[in-house]
């Protein structure tokens, strides 16, 4: 199968997961095309499936990501296709987090009238050394709260990559 991946980051992680997809896709034997939301990407109607990804900050997906949903609702809906949200919520355990992951995912859907067969929550990543003085503090907080790592000098990844590489060969298997 032919495979669109189309992502949105804001410190990098779900250009990693959305590469790490093509990887899997690629190694199972189909066509995976990445492409950055924020970059022109291609119709989603030149492919046989479609994926988009983007990440949580303070609520909401990036807009670039949300714009190209919007501007290709009526294709995706013929498609088959996935969303995948990385966020921090999901990594903590914690029942309310994850409740709250869940409403700004179906939030997000429904605003955009896109109806994706599958969705996925992917843990992501406190990435401590890219974020400036105000950030880290909150970000701190946050970890401390949701049971995270808070050593600032360095980064933490919490993405489950056997999860990850469940879920694609899960949806390309039942679009195939
Ligand atoms: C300023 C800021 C706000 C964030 N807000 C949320 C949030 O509201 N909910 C959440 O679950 N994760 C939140 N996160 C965590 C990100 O979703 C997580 O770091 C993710 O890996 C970012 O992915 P990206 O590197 O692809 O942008 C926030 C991170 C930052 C830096």
């Amino acid at each position: 199968m032919k495979i669109l991946i189309v992502y949105a980051t804001t410190e990098g992680q779900t250009r990693k997961v959305a590469r790490f997809m093509a990887e899997v896709l690629e190694k199972a034997g189909h066509h995976a095309k990445i492409a950055d939301a924020t970059d022109e990407p291609p119709e989603p109607t030149d492919f046989d499936a479609v994926m988009i990804g983007g990440s949580v900050h303070l609520g909401k997906y990036q807009r670039s990501v949300k714009h190209y949903i919007i501007s290709h609702v009526a294709e995706l809906n013929q498609l088959p296709s996935a969303f995948f949200s990385v966020c921090m919520a999901v990594a903590s355990g914690l029942e309310e987090e994850l409740q709250e992951a869940e409403d700004i995912l179906s939030h997000f859907l429904k605003d955009t009238g896109w109806n994706p067969k599958a969705t996925t929550h992917v843990a992501g990543a406190l990435k401590y050394t890219q974020y400036n003085y105000f950030v880290k503090l909150l970000m701190r907080m946050i970890a401390r709260k949701q049971g995270g790592a808070t050593d600032t000098s360095k980064d933490h990844e919490y993405t489950d990559w056997d999860a990850v590489k469940s879920f694609v060969l899960n949806f390309v298997g039942s679009s195939a």
